[in-house]
């Protein structure tokens, strides 16, 4: 089969590698790509939200499939836009429609169906211009902290946890009359603040069945000891020690069995991933967010532990197959830990030369994410330059092999986590 990967990031770069090893893989190609990608499939200068030229590409090259890494195109509407052209109306489309995109486009959207569905979750209201002021109402009886979130795409700058009602309505005034973040915040959502313990499960559907893959966790702030600011994320784990099989259990009969089933009552075409971020409260777990796609770094965690022929699972997919499916899972850890450019999550150079080490171990993979080829070189290209991935019976083991590498690679102003998967050693 001939592939279009649409991404660019250390997620793109995991699916890419995974996706090659399949024998049902002829020619793979990614747009826009990286430095990376471009090791295992042929980047082509496309965007990703560029519906047109991805169309005259995907005709011109035959392409049979197009997997979506990021959700901007999903959300943007990819999957209808296929559908609904007879030119291109037989490819398949990994990713949901526009509407089950919705799940991550609009917290609104999120909550309302997981109200519907009996799915737990903070309790919450919206609100917009016209219903202001009861929000202001809403947030000075509101007991503190409380969540406020752009209902819209934020670049993942979209949630706010205020301590005071003070702080609270002044945020609330930012996002919701003077556009804060656009028309995302034209709507805010506003929630209970939950305290307990994050972890991120990812599902595989076809819109009638569906697959779970390896649990993992993300780390999002910047600083160890999870200080600092929010970053797209600095590393993850898979699996998640305390998402042990009674958890799990819950997981699937509370939030997982009714989010499929909402999906089908509701009539929304989903043929992807849903990402279902997750929070352990006294050992219940509730939804904090979905997401249509998968994580960025947790795929880089999730693909090395997934055993079966990923490209399979989409094929099978796009059929309506997964009852089919056994999803197998190597049962070692895996630990990713990400390295950025000086700065990030704030501004940064780009541009700076990056060495590797010649020869690295079978145990540690390095995903590439903001990097490109420049002449000889390759170059850092964004915030979250490369992540390196490593295998191992324990967290401890997994981030000493990884510390390793990241010690042989250079560019400067290398930064990285050490401490990921702390609290688990
Ligand atoms: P989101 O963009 O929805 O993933 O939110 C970003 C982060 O905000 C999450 O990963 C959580 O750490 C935090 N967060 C979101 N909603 C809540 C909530 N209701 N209670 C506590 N923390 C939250
Ligand atoms: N790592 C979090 C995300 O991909 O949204």
């Amino acid at each position: 089969m001939n592939i279009l990967l649409l991404g660019q990031g250390g997620r793109e770069h995991a699916l890419a590698y995974k996706m090659q090893q399949s024998p049902l893989c002829t020619k793979l190609f990614t747009a826009p790509g990286n430095a990376g990608t471009a090791q295992c499939s042929m980047n082509i200068a496309m965007e990703s939200d560029d519906f047109e030229v991805i169309k005259k590409f995907c005709v011109k090259e035959k392409i049979d499939m197009v997997v979506v890494g990021p959700e901007d195109p999903l959300v943007k509407g990819i999957y209808d836009f296929f559908k609904n052209d007879p030119a291109l109306k037989e490819i398949m489309v990994i990713g949901p429609s526009q509407q089950g995109a919705l799940l991550e486009g609009s917290k609104a959207f999120a909550k309302e169906f997981m109200m519907k569905y009996g799915i737990p979750t903070a309790a919450y209201r919206e609100f917009t211009s016209e219903n202001f002021t009861q929000g202001v109402g809403y947030i000075k009886q509101h007991e503190m902290p409380v969540v406020l979130k752009a209902d819209g795409l934020a670049a993942g700058k979209g949630v706010v946890i205020c301590q005071h009602p003070i702080e609270a309505i002044a945020e609330f005034e930012l996002m919701v009359q003077q556009q804060k973040f656009g028309d995302a915040s034209k709507k805010v959502v506003i929630e209970e603040f939950l305290s307990g313990i994050e972890l991120s499960v990812f599902v595989l559907t076809d819109g009638i069945n569906y697959v779970t893959l390896p649990e993992a966790k993300d780390y999002k702030r910047i600083g160890e000891g999870d200080t600092g600011l929010n970053t797209g994320g600095m590393g993850a784990v898979s699996p998640v020690p305390f998402a042990d099989e009674v958890f799990m259990q819950k997981v699937k009969d509370k939030v997982i069995i009714p989010t499929i089933e909402g999906i089908k009552k509701e009539n929304i075409e989903y043929k992807g991933f849903v990402f279902i971020g997750l929070i352990k409260v006294e050992d219940e777990p509730y939804v904090i967010e979905y997401n249509c796609r998968m994580g960025d770094p947790e795929t880089e965690v999730v693909m090395p532990r997934l055993k079966n022929d990923l490209m399979d699972l989409f094929v099978k997919t796009s059929q309506q197959k997964l009852n089919e499916v056994t999803i197998e899972t190597d049962s070692r850890h895996a630990v990713t830990m990400m390295a950025v450019s000086d700065g990030y999550p704030g501004s940064y150079e780009k541009g700076k030369p990056i060495s590797f080490p010649s020869d690295i171990s079978g145990d540690t993979i390095i995903f590439q994410a903001g990097t490109k080829q420049e002449g000889n070189n390759i170059v850092t290209n964004g915030g979250r330059v490369l992540t390196v991935t490593s295998y191992g019976e324990s967290i401890t083991g997994c981030v000493a092999k990884s510390k390793k590498v990241l010690e042989q690679i250079e560019y400067e102003g290398i930064y990285y986590r050490r401490d990921i998967g702390y609290e688990f050693m």
